[in-house]
């Protein structure tokens, strides 16, 4: 292999409420020479997530904090340009957890490969990856069925739109929020949902209970804060929710207090049931199958907002919790 350099994004500070540009760097690296059992991928999409907020933080976690002055880690898809392990060969796609790198050198047992015949392949960042496997474990794990009148929160986002999406394949009526008029036509019209509005043009207890008179069956919280508040009074007795995120707390310097209501869970006999997906990597072929089936055969659509360049992935991080993304937000490498 002769010398190869690569970019990756850095850490250099941790943040103290929204990121900044001033918290990251872009660095270059020289990579070592591939040894025996290693395989050289170029990285082709990289993702960015909310939940990466969490480990800039210094503290402890269900994942550990990103170090200061190291690469940064996430989900990205690339190709194999070169192996000298049996179980990889040049020109094969791979998922890894070797993002925010243009370029990585790893062992086979850090990747796995995909099948191309589902494009793009950032499919595997989004619908048919961690972010489409959290909104497919969500609504098992709560038995989202025929019938249930399910709200979710960050509707337009990539969790939510899919969870929206197999929610209807269910037979549910399916209520989404989400952060302008366009995000709401969007899931309107393209996502299928029944009802869709923009949780920042008024209280969203309000604008609930107008779209949902009869109250809910199940709430997909993506959000918290508000919004949870504002489930927990329209779910009906025996009402469902997933705790999936929380994503308008994540740049608090401090917690914020709970929900005003949560006495809604005796009252109501409510259940609410959290989860991380990464708990569920058993279930992944069966995932994969099942989404991966509804991909091909056109009923579920993979939405995404595509970032170029390694150089803009750190404001495309920060664009998440600016709402600047419609499905997954993924960064394309050049
Ligand atoms: N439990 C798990 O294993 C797991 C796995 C993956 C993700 N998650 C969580 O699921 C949630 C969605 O993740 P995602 O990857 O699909 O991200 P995403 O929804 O694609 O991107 C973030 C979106 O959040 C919305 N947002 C930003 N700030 C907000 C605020 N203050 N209040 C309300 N909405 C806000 C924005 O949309 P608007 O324009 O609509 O505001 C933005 O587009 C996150 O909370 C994430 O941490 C959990």
């Amino acid at each position: 292999m002769s010398k190869m350099w690569s970019r990756e994004i850095r850490l250099v500070s941790r943040p103290n409420g929204m990121p900044t540009t001033a918290n990251f760097t872009l660095a270059q690296v020289e990579l070592d020479s591939l040894q025996d059992q290693q395989v050289l991928v170029r990285n082709l999409f990289i993702s960015v997530d909310p939940y990466m907020r969490g480990r800039m933080n210094d503290g402890k976690s269900y994942v550990p904090p990103f170090e200061l002055g190291k690469p940064l880690e996430g989900g990205a898809v690339g190709e194999v340009i070169e192996s000298r392990a049996m179980e990889f060969k040049p020109g094969d796609a791979v998922t890894s957890n070797c993002g925010w790198r243009e370029y990585f050198i790893a062992s086979p047992k850090e990747l796995r490969r995909v099948s191309r015949d589902v494009q793009p392949l950032s499919v595997y960042l989004g619908a048919l990856g961690m972010t489409g496997m959290t909104a497919w474990v969500g609504l098992n794990l709560v038995e989202v069925k025929a019938g249930d009148v399910v709200f979710i929160s960050g509707a337009a986002g990539a969790v939510g739109n899919v969870a929206g999406q197999l929610s209807k394949l269910r037979g549910c009526r399916v209520i989404g929020s989400a952060g302008s008029m366009e995000k709401v036509m969007l899931l309107r019209e393209e996502c299928g949902f029944d009802i869709a509005f923009d949780y920042k043009v008024g209280p969203v207890v309000e604008q609930l209970n107008l779209e949902a008179p009869d109250g809910i069956d199940v709430y997909f919280d993506n959000v918290g804060g508000e919004t949870l508040e504002a489930a927990l009074s329209t779910l009906r007795v025996h009402g469902r929710i997933i705790a999936c995120g929380g994503i308008s707390g994540y740049n608090e310097s401090k917690p914020r207090p709970g929900p005003s209501n949560l006495f809604n869970m005796v009252t109501k006999t409510l259940t609410m049931k959290g989860f991380i997906v990464r708990d569920w990597l058993d279930r992944q072929g069966e995932f994969e199958d099942e989404v991966g089936g509804l991909l091909r055969a056109g009923k579920l659509k993979n939405k995404e907002t595509v970032v170029r360049g390694i150089s803009q992935a750190v404001a495309a991080f920060i664009g998440l919790f600016e709402g600047k993304n419609v499905g997954k937000m993924v960064v394309k490498l050049n």
